[in-house]
């Protein structure tokens, strides 16, 4: 097979804990995606019988889902989010079968199964770095089930499976640089030169979902406790409102003394609802402040009132803080490299992931600050002056693009290698 087709039919699979990103390489730099979730639809009912919802299709996904989520007690055990954290337990059936529905989904929205000369894709599949080796063997084992399954031939030929922060890296064509990917479930900070670094990778239970919660909690403070209940608009509140500080006290302090410039109102589109934080519009700025440090003492009455910390991460036998900075960690981890490579690590210093995508109100410059300027500040804060912070164009579809690029590079000759998690894993029958 030519090398031509595997350049028309390399297809990338971000795994995201909040949205699975995907689509071939004809899209361009803007992948397709929708949550990654799945609906478990009640099947006694009469009209989940008229949808045709017989045996075999017992789970929903896709853009669809949310036509189904009426106001509902069931709601939490019939919508499956797979992902915690970005990882999949081991054995969590249900969690794997909505993952398999999700990529049967991708792959089957772009299959051009009228075309006589597709044979399948070449399917890139990114996951956390580091991640346990039952994913691996999972999704392999999903795509082969996906093939198997299809009525109309094989969806896939081949697939291979890349560390996240490493399809960065490749997107951006940076060889020696840290990778800090911080999407909805986790932040991975990762040293790579030419390879992740393992010894020197730290993955921070925190990510958007952390920033949500948060978010939650200044809702129900200022009296919208219904409305925070309600996930995705939590999740919409939060980025049409939330500020990441340059300085958190003298933010707060300027959101103090004029309220009206800084006046966080969000109106929920679509509807007559308007959630209107008034007096307590600093607190957006708190938002922000959190993912990058939570061990900011104006967190401390939360955490009294028991709010939940992020949770600790365990490296080896070291614990990492779930609280600690995001500069302390990134010292922490450029500083297990190499002395030699250290200079190079910090001077290049990539930002991705959908959590660092906040933006800056015009009006607002300098007191609210984007991802880049605040890593930069709490860096110099710590003496690391020449560090150079860049965040990525797209930064919520960086792994995806990476995704694409790194199948475009792997020969197609080139086999799955276990112990060097690199190549191509043919599917049986292919
Ligand atoms: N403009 C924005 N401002 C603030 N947050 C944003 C913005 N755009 C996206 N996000 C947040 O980014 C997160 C989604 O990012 P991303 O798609 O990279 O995560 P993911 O891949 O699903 O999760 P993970 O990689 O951690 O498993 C969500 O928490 C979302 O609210
Ligand atoms: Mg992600």
């Amino acid at each position: 097979m030519s090398s031509k087709y595997k350049e028309l039919f390399v297809f990338g699979e971000d795994y995201g804990t909040s949205d699975y990103k995907f689509g071939p390489a004809s899209l361009g730099n803007v992948p397709d995606m929708f949550e990654n979730r799945g609906y478990l639809p009640d099947m006694g009912s009469v009209i989940a019988r008229m949808q045709g919802f017989g045996e075999g299709t017992p789970i929903v996904v896709g853009p669809e889902v949310s036509t189904y989520l009426e106001a509902r007690g069931d709601l939490a055990e019939r919508l499956i989010y797979p992902m915690r954290e970005s990882t999949i337990e081991e054995g969590d059936e249900r969690a794997w079968s909505v993952v398999k529905e999700v990529t049967r989904f991708g792959l089957s929205r772009y299959a051009p199964l009228n075309n006589e000369a597709f044979k399948g894709f070449y399917g890139v599949a990114s996951i956390v770095a580091g991640a346990p080796k039952y994913m691996y063997e999972r999704l392999f084992k999903i795509h082969e089930e996906i093939n198997t399954e299809s009525q109309k031939g094989p969806l896939v030929k081949a697939v291979t499976i890349i560390p996240q922060p490493l399809a960065v890296a490749i997107a951006q064509k940076a060889v020696t640089c840290t990778v800090i990917e911080s999407g909805h479930g986790n932040t991975q900070v990762t040293p790579i030169s030419r390879q992740v670094i393992q010894h020197a990778l730290i993955p921070l239970n925190r990510g958007g979902n952390d920033a949500n919660m948060i978010t939650q909690q200044i809702l129900r403070d200022a009296g919208f406790g219904e409305f925070a209940k309600e996930r995705r608009l939590v999740r919409m509140f939060k980025e049409a409102v939330g500020l990441i500080p340059g300085d958190l006290n003298s933010a707060i302090d300027e959101a103090k003394r004029d309220p009206d410039r800084f006046r966080a109102a969000f109106r929920v589109p679509g509807t007559r609802i308007t959630i209107d934080l008034k007096e307590n519009s600093w607190q957006r700025f708190l938002i922000g402040e959190y993912l990058f440090n939570p061990s900011h003492e104006v967190f401390q009455s939360y955490y009294k009132r028991g709010f939940l910390k992020p949770s600790d991460t365990h490296v080896g036998r070291e614990v990492i803080l779930g609280t600690t900075d995001l500069a302390d960690a990134i010292a922490t981890s450029i500083e297990r490299c190499s002395i030699e490579v250290q200079p190079y690590l910090f001077k290049n210093i990539l930002l991705s992931g959908g959590n660092f995508a906040w933006k800056v109100p015009s009006g607002l410059e300098g007191v609210a600050v984007d991802a880049a300027t605040k890593l930069t500040r709490l860096l110099q804060a710590r003496g690391i002056s020449d560090a150079t912070v860049r965040l990525v164009k797209n930064p919520q579809y960086s792994v995806w693009q990476g995704c694409i690029v790194y199948g475009m590079y792997v020969p197609e000759a080139f086999k799955w290698d276990w112990a060097r998690l690199e190549g191509w894993h043919a599917l049986d029958g292919q």
